[in-house]
């Protein structure tokens, strides 16, 4: 990925953020999952009066992509923040999206762009984030 395209999916992750429901935590996160084909899905988190129930916003562009047929994926921009206009720190996934990752993707080639304060971002590979995981490959011989 070029420094502009990654740019560009941070961009639609900070967007996807505003449409984050979280009144119960106010930390509002948004999610945009790039397809090998080009093609974006965004997601948010979204709470729920029953706490457990919450679904993160990485999961919900992943299952909006899956649902709609598309499992190949590049790499994935992640924008969370307490409730407040401006992103203040790095928002690096969940373990439970880590291995929704681990699932569709490429530990050593997807790629997990995490922005930060003031535009700044920080990039590594599922990878480096699920080390030795667990995925579907260990279900076969
Ligand atoms: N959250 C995400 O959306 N993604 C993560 O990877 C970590 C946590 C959400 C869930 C909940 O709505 C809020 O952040 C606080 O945990």
């Amino acid at each position: 990925m070029t420094e502009l395209q990654k740019k560009d999916l941070l961009e639609q992750a900070k967007q996807a953020r505003k449409f984050s429901y979280a009144p119960y935590s106010e930390y509002c996160v948004g999610a945009a999952l790039l397809c090998n084909d080009g093609t974006v899905f965004t997601g948010c988190n979204i709470e729920n009066a029953a706490f457990g129930d919450t679904v993160c916003a990485e999961r919900t562009a992943i299952f909006q992509a899956v649902s709609k047929g598309f499992q190949d994926f590049t790499a994935i921009a992640i924008a969370g923040s307490p409730k407040q206009e401006n992103i203040s720190q790095a928002s690096y996934p969940c373990g439970s999206c880590r291995q929704v990752m681990r699932e569709f993707c490429n530990p050593d080639q997807f790629l997990v762009l995490v922005a930060d304060h003031d535009d700044s971002f920080h990039e590594c590979l599922l990878g480096d984030l699920l080390p030795r995981g667990f995925g579907p490959d260990n279900l076969t011989d």
